[in-house]
């Protein structure tokens, strides 16, 4: 909300630049018109191939967005990575592994094909591998009904808003379904999966024609980034290492055989969709959702790759980008009377920990008391937390008493490798000179 203090002598508010920068990136890909709408479904061949827009999710819950964000389109092979994230969750990754492979195939997403070796699809994002995973959901003996509304629940929890389906398009997309039957038969044959192909690709199909728009789309995303938590709303709707898994799988295979160059190009974890759609987001930060129905020869939006190009290098986004975490995990080392406090800042995790304990380890105090001071740590992860208990320890068998000051109980349940228990300061002395 936004707080009315503004200075007398301001003349308008200070708005982000955000949403002006996603109009103009919009401009910019614009005028391009290569690519076809698909025509493999009659009523995406019938589509409006002209509505262009964007949107992206921070993992804080902040929506920016340009052009046609709220116009709504069909998930399609969007849909996967999310039922492969439910499968996962509902199922186990060892029950989904022995069903799905995630190797990226490098063929077409609707090949006939599986692996010459184990006879299971290579990977959940090609179509033989979503049908099997939507076989997966909510057991094999569900109704395709029950099953079909389990997974429209799960994609309006992401959503943060109740989906619907488009039933024109499914009913259209099932009239020409002869490439999807045929892969169902073949997963059938192989005891891949249990249903008739009728009903695995009615389940399958109806999965593809939930509706959503780009901006849902980028919250839902945001979600995966997020390690399962819908930045919006707040709910916990997967757990972290089924998202983890779901975007190393979409980072290697969700683009088909465009992946290994999307990767290079613009290294955001994605999947495209028929309908025009494009989803990718970068865990830990956002979530960005795409609009543009013409496709490429390898069936992903040709705008929408342009656009997510242009992001990730203008803005800095490719994923192999180094970010130096914990690089100045060590923010002072200040002498406050006896003791030797050891200021740190940030995230905690573990290439913190190692340059907090490299500082430690090669300078000589000559304070009695060795202070950890992690008023200014923002969170520290597991190992961070391992980390931190065994170099106290190693501060006290070096001859030094320890003590931690954590008034935020950022090092909650922090027990040193030896069972026993750093002592917890109420202050520390000479603090408020510090703070000012
Ligand atoms: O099964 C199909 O062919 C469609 N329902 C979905 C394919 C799709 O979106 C491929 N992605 N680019």
């Amino acid at each position: 909300m936004r707080r009315r203090n503004r200075y007398p002598g301001a003349v308008q508010e200070i708005t982000s630049p955000i949403p002006q920068y996603l109009s103009a990136l919009l401009d910019a890909v614009r005028d391009e018109q290569s690519g076809h709408v698909a025509d493999y479904i009659p009523e995406l061949a019938s589509a409006d191939p002209n509505p262009l827009g964007i949107a992206m999710c921070t993992v804080s819950g902040r929506i920016y967005s340009a052009g046609d964000c709220d116009v709504p389109f069909t998930l399609q092979s969007i849909s996967k990575p999310f039922a492969y994230a439910l499968a996962l969750q509902e199922r186990g990754i060892e029950t989904v592994m022995a069903t799905v492979g995630m190797e990226p195939s490098g063929e077409a997403f609707n090949e006939l094909s599986l692996d010459g070796k184990s006879n299971l699809p290579m990977n959940p994002m090609i179509n033989a591998g979503a049908i099997a995973v939507n076989q997966l959901i909510n057991g094999e003996d569900s109704t395709v009904e029950d099953r079909v509304e389990v997974i429209r629940s799960l994609m309006s929890d992401l959503a943060g808003r109740d989906l619907g389906f488009n039933e024109s398009l499914c009913y259209s997309e099932l009239d020409h379904a002869d490439r999807n039957l045929s892969i169902a038969h073949m997963l059938r044959s192989y005891g891949v999966i249990r249903d008739t192909a009728h009903d695995a690709v009615l389940s399958y199909t109806r999965q593809c024609a939930i509706e959503t728009t780009a901006r849902d789309l980028a919250a839902m995303v945001a979600t995966l980034g997020n390690g399962g938590v819908q930045p919006i709303t707040g709910k916990r709707v997967l757990d972290p290492d089924v998202c983890r898994l779901t975007m190393a799988v979409m980072s290697s295979a969700g683009m088909y055989d465009a992946a290994g160059r999307w990767m290079a190009r613009v290294g955001i974890p994605a999947k495209s969709g028929v309908s025009g759609g494009l989803i990718g987001t970068l865990p830990g930060q956002l979530g960005i959702a795409t609009f543009s129905p013409r496709l490429d020869q390898e069936g992903n939006s040709v705008r929408g790759t342009m656009l997510f190009e242009k992001l990730s290098q203008q803005m800095g986004l490719h994923l192999m980008n180094p970010l130096p975490v914990g690089v100045h995990a060590v923010r002072a080392i200040e002498e406050r009377g006896e003791d030797t406090v050891i200021v740190l800042q940030g995230m905690i995790n573990f290439s913190a920990a190692e340059s907090i304990i490299h500082e430690i380890s090669t300078r000589d105090f000559s304070a009695h008391r060795l202070v950890l001071d992690v008023t200014r740590v923002v969170q520290v992860d597991g190992v961070g937390k391992r980390m931190l208990g065994s170099t106290l320890l190693r501060m006290r068998r070096a001859g030094y008493d320890i003590g931690v000051y954590d008034p935020e109980k950022r090092l909650l349940g922090l027990v040193l490798s030896d069972g026993t228990r750093a002592p917890r300061l109420k202050g520390l002395k000479g603090l408020k000179e510090r703070l000012r």
